[in-house]
């Protein structure tokens, strides 16, 4: 259910049960029946289990406060695989069916061109996962401090935060995709810090090969400019065709310039990776997800969520050696030859 239907919905009963106004329109009319029918319902089952209680706050279908988790399992009981569980109340609307469902909350941590973004379109195919993107990557970052992250954090954990991923009622597991330099190393103290006391796990989604990370940074910062694709700019393609027209640009890297932004991003790596060390975490290599099926099982069973064959419809861009894709192979193998970063130049895969 989206959204804006269930907050409808929500909206509505309370102003049928207890303002008196009639609705305006005849088809309400059956509505309105069906709502006391309803209504009768939940107000005889509560009456017996809970007594003189206000029925109203109890039966977890009227209004905004409807919701009383005392009939739910008790959460603090089950500390199964350590996941820290929680029975969300969104503010916009009732989480129906789902209303017992506890919910697991995750971030992935990652840099652009790590195949992230291939890696959201495959949980949300799950359907009790939501993962919303990169929730902090507008513009206007410099502008922010940790009172707006937290908000924005709580607004997602607490299920409010819309996007095209939220599944709402029954989701188990709820995240977002946080790109290093967005903030999360400048803030990592209040982050961690908020992270374990909300248990919030984290999926560290890494790239091994950075030269081949660095070619994709580079071609999609080229189609930004260019716009390969009819006059669009894509970072993400659906076909075989708008794949080989985005991969037939060829940069040329700048080589000298190569060991020290490698320095640099292993550097960052390692210090995210200490920073968030005392958290629920696990390390995923993109080249092991494209290579090994049981990795998504392994990040199902990691977020809790029953294990399914996920799918994405995105189409990976780059597919042929690095020596066919960089434009000064020779040089870059040379000056990569010999260093801690000549691995990179050896490329078994996708060959
Ligand atoms: C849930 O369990 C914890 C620990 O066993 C207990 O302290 C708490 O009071 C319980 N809560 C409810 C609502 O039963
Ligand atoms: C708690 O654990 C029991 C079994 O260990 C399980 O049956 C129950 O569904 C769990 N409750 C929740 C809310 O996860
Ligand atoms: C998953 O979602 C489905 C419906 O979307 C729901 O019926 C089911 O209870 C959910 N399961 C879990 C474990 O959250
Ligand atoms: C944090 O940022 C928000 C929005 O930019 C601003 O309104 C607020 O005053 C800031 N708070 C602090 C404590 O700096
Ligand atoms: C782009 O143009 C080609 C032909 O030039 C056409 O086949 C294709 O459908 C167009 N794609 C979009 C997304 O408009
Ligand atoms: C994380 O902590 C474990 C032990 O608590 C330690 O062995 C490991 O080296 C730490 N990793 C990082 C990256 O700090
Ligand atoms: C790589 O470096 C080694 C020496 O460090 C050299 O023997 C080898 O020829 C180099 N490879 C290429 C392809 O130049």
């Amino acid at each position: 259910m989206t959204v804006d239907r269930a907050q409808l919905e929500v909206d509505l009963l309370p102003q049928f049960l207890f303002s008196g106004k009639t609705p305006k329109k005849d088809s309400f009319a059956w509505k309105l029946l069906l709502v006391l029918l309803i209504g009768l319902c939940g107000l005889s089952i509560c009456f017996v289990r809970v007594g003189q209680k206000n029925v109203f706050t109890e039966a977890g279908i009227f209004g905004r406060q409807a919701v009383s988790i005392a009939h739910c399992p008790n959460l603090s009981q089950n500390s199964t695989k350590d996941i820290q569980l929680h029975y969300p109340k969104p503010r916009r609307y009732q989480r129906e069916e789902c209303f017992c469902t506890p919910v697991h909350f995750f971030v992935i941590l990652s840099m652009q061109r790590s195949g992230s973004g291939w890696f959201e379109t495959l949980l949300n195919d799950h359907p009790n996962i939501s993962s919303h993107g990169e929730i902090f990557g507008g513009r206007e970052r410099q502008y922010w401090n940790f009172t707006f992250i937290s908000k924005r954090l709580d607004s997602v954990y607490n299920l409010d935060y819309k996007s095209s991923a939220a599944k709402n009622e029954c989701t188990s597991a709820v995240g977002f995709k946080w790109m290093l330099n967005q903030g999360v190393m400048e803030y990592h103290r209040e982050i961690l810090s908020y992270f374990r006391r909300r248990g919030v796990s984290v999926i560290f989604l890494l790239r091994r090969n950075l030269l081949r990370r660095l070619v994709s940074i580079l071609a999609n910062a080229y189609d930004k400019e260019m716009k390969l694709l009819n006059g669009t700019h894509k970072s993400h393609v659906h076909s075989k065709e708008e794949a080989n027209t985005l991969a037939y640009f060829k940069p040329v890297i700048n080589h000298q310039a190569l060991s020290e932004s490698f320095h640099h991003i292993v550097r960052l790596t390692g210090n995210a990776l200490k920073a968030f060390n005392s958290t629920r975490h696990t390390v995923v290599y993109y080249e092991d997800l494209v290579e090994r099926k049981e990795m998504l099982e392994q990040i199902q069973e990691f977020l809790g969520v029953p294990i399914l064959t996920l799918r994405s419809q995105q189409v990976k861009i780059h597919t042929k050696p690095l020596s066919d894709q960089i434009r000064n192979w020779d040089i870059v193998y040379d000056t990569l030859n010999g260093t801690e970063f000549e691995k990179f130049l050896v490329d078994t895969q996708y060959t």
